[in-house]
This record gives structure tokens, sequence and C-alpha cells, in this order.
């Protein structure tokens, strides 16, 4: 029998496709998720492709003493945190809701996990730790924090130095930092997928506006870059290899901190995005070459050697596969 785990964020994107893994590996999962970034719909959705509805809290990080109430209700084995605010443009705006909300919520996790003797924690921190490098190929060896663009990135740099120390302080705790490079694709179900609240940032959210024709077209930030075609080149995983990427962690937990980059180690560009769209619809995404972006790199990619050595772990699915999932869930979501 595998063990109850608590997913904080997991009604939104990453969450709710590992919530579906862990379901179907046999784990108890109950929820907690304030749903400021996510639909309650989600928990049918992972009810109809698992045949199992998880336990729900809708609660705050924020809130001690509801965290302290769900840990006093159930004895959980891990907490897998994805609860948090991800927009890198809004975090320049609102640098302090951004530092309140994930750092200040992650700091009563862990609180309320050590009151209640909970000591693993798998945390979605992200490539941007990583900051600007001498070589576009991020190991985890490398020293992270140096010029970091935005306040986002920066709560996550802390929240991984804070979780060093808490280990340093009680060495009990098994913490792992999942290092995520940048998620895409939905559910094949086409149940489960990227429906971020507001306004996108992010360029699969965007390149589904366009194709849904809620947006006239994609700006593509800049083709002047050092790249081979000018645009610049990220590492794109898969949302369902990533969740299953948790489930692996799960199995390779040990005292201290582990920290691992989950991505393909194959960079792709902006127009090799826009290529693969254009192959799995048929059709043309209309776009248009605009100014860079602020803070946007030219390249870079994980190495994820140290996952599949130490994990047995690494990617399965291919930036095609992403595409077409993500068209399913869009041609899903008019049929809801
Ligand atoms: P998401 O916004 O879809 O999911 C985050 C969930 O956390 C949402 O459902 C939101 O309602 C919830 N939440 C936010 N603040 C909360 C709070 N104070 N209390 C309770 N719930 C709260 O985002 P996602 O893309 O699924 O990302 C999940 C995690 O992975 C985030 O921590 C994100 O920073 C990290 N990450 C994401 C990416 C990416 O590109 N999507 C890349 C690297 C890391
Ligand atoms: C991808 C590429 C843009 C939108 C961010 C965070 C990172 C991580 C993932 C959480 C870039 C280009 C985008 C558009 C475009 N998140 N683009 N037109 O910037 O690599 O990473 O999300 O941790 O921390 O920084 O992802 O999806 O915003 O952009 O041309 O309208 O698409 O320039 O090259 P990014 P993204």
């Amino acid at each position: 029998m595998n063990g109850k785990i608590l997913v904080t964020g997991g009604t939104g994107y990453i969450g709710s496709h590992t919530v579906v893994e862990l379901l179907n590996a046999g784990y108890e999962v109950e929820i907690l998720d304030n749903l400021f970034n996510s639909k309650i719909e989600v928990l049918d959705r992972i009810d109809r492709i698992t045949g199992k509805k998880p336990k729900f809290y809708k609660a705050d990080l924020l809130d001690r003493v509801a965290l302290d109430d769900i840990f006093a209700n159930t004895k959980y084995d891990s907490v897998i945190h994805f609860a948090g605010l991800k927009a890198v443009g809004e975090s320049v705006q609102k640098p302090l809701e951004y530092y309140k909300n994930n750092v200040d919520g992650t700091i009563n996790l862990l609180q309320s996990m050590q009151e209640h003797g909970v000591k693993k924690i798998i945390f979605s921190s992200s490539a941007t730790v990583y900051g600007v490098q001498e070589s576009p190929e991020y190991v985890e060896t490398m020293t992270t924090g140096g010029q970091l663009s935005n306040p986002y990135g920066r709560t996550k740099y802390f929240i991984e130095e804070i979780m060093k120390d808490l280990c340093t302080a009680d060495p009990e705790f098994q913490v792992a930092l999942l290092r995520y490079f940048n998620p895409i694709g939905a559910h094949p179900s086409g149940l489960l997928g990227e429906d971020p609240n507001g306004i996108p940032n992010n360029l699969m959210p965007i390149v589904m506006q366009v194709a849904r024709g809620q947006r006239e077209k994609l700006g593509v930030y800049g083709n002047d870059y050092p790249t081979k075609d000018g645009t610049c080149r990220r590492d794109y995983i898969h949302v369902v290899d990533l969740a299953k990427g948790h489930m692996a962690m799960l199995d390779h937990m040990q005292p201290g901190v582990s920290i691992f980059n989950l991505g393909s180690g194959e960079p792709n560009s902006v127009m090799e995005i826009i290529a693969a769209f254009e192959k799995a619809s048929g059709k043309e995404l209309p776009y248009e070459v605009v100014a860079r972006r602020a803070g946007d790199l030219p390249e870079f990619w994980a190495n994820p050697a140290k996952a599949k050595a130490e994990l047995s772990w690494q990617t399965e699915l291919t930036i095609d596969d992403a595409m077409k999932d993500t068209l399913n869930f869009i041609s899903h979501e008019s049929k809801q």
C-alpha cells in the first residue's frame, strides 16, 4: 500500500496531472488549493480519468490555522508542494504579493508539517533559479541565485535556501527540489490541461488563445538572438512526463536535500514550437515578430543525466505529443 500524500496546488496545471499519476499508482491523495488559479471542476475531471475523487481542502497557505487543522486531521507521509503564484511579469509589478504568497506560504506549510511530524516534501522549483550561467546547459551543481531577472524567480531561489537551512537544522527532513524546465501539453484524455485564470504569460497558453480565436496572433519575442533561427530556445517538457518525475522522486526520498532537473535535455526554438503546432493542427498559426521581452535569455536547457541515473526517470513524450494533446484539450473544452 502506498502512502498518503497532501498535494498543495493540486487543482492547478502540473498538480492535477501529478494527482492523476499518484492515484493511478495507488497513492491516497488529498488536495489543498485556494482556487486562485484553478477551478473546482478539475476534481470531477480527475475522477473521470482515475475513478477516484481526492478529498479537497479549499484553503490558503497563508492561513496557518487552516493548515494546522488539515495536518491534525490526517497523518500524511509526504507533501508535494505546487501551490504558488507563477506569473513572471506580474511578480515585477507586485513583488510583495509574490514574496508573501510564495515564501510566507511555504514557511507556514513547513512549520505546520514540522509541528505535526510530517517531514518529506517535494517542492516545485524552477530552472529560473540558475539565472545567468556561462553554459546554457544547466547542471544541478551550478551555483544558483545569480542575476535572477524577476521576483518570481527569487521566490523559488529563497524557498530552496530556506529548505536547505531547514534540513541542516532538522536532519529528519527529506526535501526534494525539482527544477522544472518549460512544462507544456495536456492529459491525453483531453480533460486536463493548462487553464489559467486571467491573462496568460507563457508561450503555450498564448498559442492556445490564438488557436481558439481569442487572440489574433502570437507575438514572437525577437528573432535576432544568437540561435539557429534567431528565436529563443527552451527545454519544453510534456506535463505528463513531468508528473511522472514526481512519482520517481517519491521512490527515492532520502534525508537532507536532493536536487534534480526535470527536463528533456533537448531545446526547441519558438519557431519550432509554432511549426510543431501547425503540423499537429494542420492550420497556420498567425504570428508576428515583435520586440524582445525584457529578461529573456537566448537559450537554456536541462542536463537531465542526474535524474536518469538516480531516479531512473527521463522524458518519453515529444513536443509533437504535447501539441496533439494540447489540441485535444482545446477540442474537449468546447464540448464541456
Ligand atoms: P498553477 O497556477 O496552475 O497551479 C498552482 C496552484 O496553486 C493553483 O491552483 C493556485 O490556485 C494554487 N495556489 C496559489 N497560491 C496558493 C495559496 N497561497 N494557497 C493555496 N493554493 C494556492 O501553476 P502550475 O503551472 O501548475 O505550477 C505549479 C508549481 O510549479 C508552481 O509553484 C510553479 O511556480 C512551479 N513551476 C511552474 C512552471 C511552469 O512553467 N508552469 C515551471 C517551473 C515551476
Ligand atoms: C517561452 C519562450 C519567450 C510568449 C517562464 C519562467 C520560468 C518557468 C517557465 C516557472 C520564450 C517566447 C513567449 C509569447 C514568445 N516558469 N514567447 N511570445 O520565459 O522560458 O520561462 O516559464 O518557473 O521560470 O521564466 O517561458 O513560456 O514565457 O516563454 O515569443 O507571447 O516563448 O520569449 O523564448 P520562459 P515562456
